[in-house]
């Protein structure tokens, strides 16, 4: 699986470092960072990491095939511009690609609260299958860590995606 994953402005950005560090080996993953961001993953030799400035990356075209995206986390600003088709960085041209393509789309978009035009946004996008996927915590998991909260959370993304994992214990 070749997957984009985008990590945009809002807060929680470390859920999305977690996101990418779990992982399985199997899965070619494609990093958009921010500026303060990109050393981080600098560090980690089996990870493509793109700025979001270079808007010539391989993921900006279509024809590079990739089977996933998510935008984790995703900010409302990112959220607005790609509900109004806007491409202006990396993040989001990408994200038009797999709208245009038909491919998986995932946003986990982090407001509290969400504003009408916010919620909106998501309406517009999760009419055309683009799947909105905040990052919610399960109580029902009776997490006792903040790494556990996001195990779970990151575990409830992986599923989306059809990526095996025992992130969390599933309810019987
Ligand atoms: C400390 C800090 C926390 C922020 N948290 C959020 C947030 O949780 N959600 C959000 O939508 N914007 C948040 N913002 C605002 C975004 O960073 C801002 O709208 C920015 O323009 C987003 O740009 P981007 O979408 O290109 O990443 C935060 C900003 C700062 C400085």
């Amino acid at each position: 699986m070749k997957l984009i994953v985008a990590i945009t402005g809002a807060s929680g950005a470390g859920l999305g470092y977690r996101f990418i560090k779990k992982l399985p080996s199997e899965v070619e993953v494609f990093v958009v960072v921010s500026d303060n961001a990109q050393t981080v993953f600098e560090k980690e030799e089996e990870i493509t990491v793109y700025e979001n400035s270079n808007i010539a990356a391989s993921i900006a075209s279509g024809s590079f095939k990739t089977d996933a995206m998510i935008i984790l986390p995703c900010s409302m600003n990112t959220l607005a511009k790609i509900a109004c088709g806007i491409s202006d960085n990396l993040t989001t041209r990408a994200a038009s690609v797999m709208i245009k393509e038909q491919r998986k789309l995932i946003l986990a978009p982090r407001e509290m609260p969400f504003s009408s035009i916010a919620l909106e946004n998501m309406l517009k996008l999760s009419k055309i299958n683009i799947l909105i996927a905040p990052p919610v915590i399960g109580y029902y998991a009776q997490p006792k860590t903040i790494e556990e909260m996001e195990d779970f959370m990151i575990g409830k993304w992986f599923d989306l995606l059809g990526i095996e994992h025992t992130l969390f214990k599933r309810w019987e």
